[in-house]
């Protein structure tokens, strides 16, 4: 589904990633983790074409993405939820919704696509359609920033610290969701700080190190004592 392979990305001079390998499988859900810093935005920025990519290359369906503009990308299938939720305060919910659906230029069938995200991923938002995003809590924000990346109906969906300053349990009914929409299809590629949480819902972990893949493996790789220690500040 996904094949990151040698990837050297950063910012003008400042490169932070130094030969990143990535393999995901359809429908898999991926988490990555790592202390700050460590380069887990700039993954995500770089499959999104955000950022300088010198070397290396992206592959999606098998196809060579490396640089594609990320317009081309979102028609392809693949959907970005920035870190920091980042909805557009000043705007409605509907209007953000109607935001990420910015390349259906048939009106009914962007009226059904709304309608679809609202029904089947985030009925909560339903009866707010015309409030404006600010006045969401954090989760209904984050719900939001998700629901608009469905909008295109994605086949890949990069989600970067979707719980990031959520209430406990406001971040299980989130990772819930994120699940639910896995079941549906979509592969997911999530960066978490709580490595915890997200790992239980993972099918593959990633960690990130100095702009590199420290260590990666399914499941089973949590049950190791370094990643317990380090990652998940348990025993
Ligand atoms: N826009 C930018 N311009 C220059 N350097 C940047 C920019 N964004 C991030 N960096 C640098 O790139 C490095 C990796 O950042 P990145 O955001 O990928 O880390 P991260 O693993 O996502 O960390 P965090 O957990 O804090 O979100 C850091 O040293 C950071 O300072
Ligand atoms: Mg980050």
């Amino acid at each position: 589904m996904l094949s990151i392979k040698s990837l050297q990305s950063g910012y003008g001079e400042m490169q932070v990633l130094f030969g990143v390998n990535l393999e995901i499988k359809p429908n898999e859900i991926a988490v990555l983790i790592g202390p700050n810093g460590a380069g887990k935005s700039t993954v995500l920025k770089s499959i999104f074409n955000l950022i300088d990519i010198y070397d290396g290359s992206i592959f999606f369906d098998k196809k060579n993405i490396t640089r594609f503009p990320s317009h081309e990308l979102i028609k392809l299938g693949i959907g970005y939820v920035p870190q920091g939720r980042q909805v557009f305060g000043s705007l409605t919910v509907r209007e953000n919704l109607e935001m990420g659906g910015f390349l259906i230029k048939d009106r009914p069938y962007l009226d059904e696509r709304v309608e679809h995200v609202l029904q089947y991923h985030f009925p909560e938002l339903k009866n707010k359609l015309g409030d404006y995003a600010f006045s969401l809590s954090g989760g209904q924000q984050q719900m939001l920033a998700i629901g608009r990346a469905l909008m295109q109906k994605p086949k890949l969906l990069l989600l970067d610290e979707p719980s990031l300053g959520l209430a406990p349990k406001i971040m299980k009914g989130l990772f819930r969701k994120i699940k639910e929409i896995n079941d549906e299809g979509v592969t997911i590629i999530m960066v978490e700080q709580n490595a915890r949480q997200a790992t239980k819902i993972a099918d593959k972990i990633f960690v990130l190190e100095d702009g590199k893949v420290a260590l990666s493996g399914n499941k089973s790789l949590l049950k190791s004592k370094k990643i317990q220690h380090i990652y998940l500040g348990g025993h």
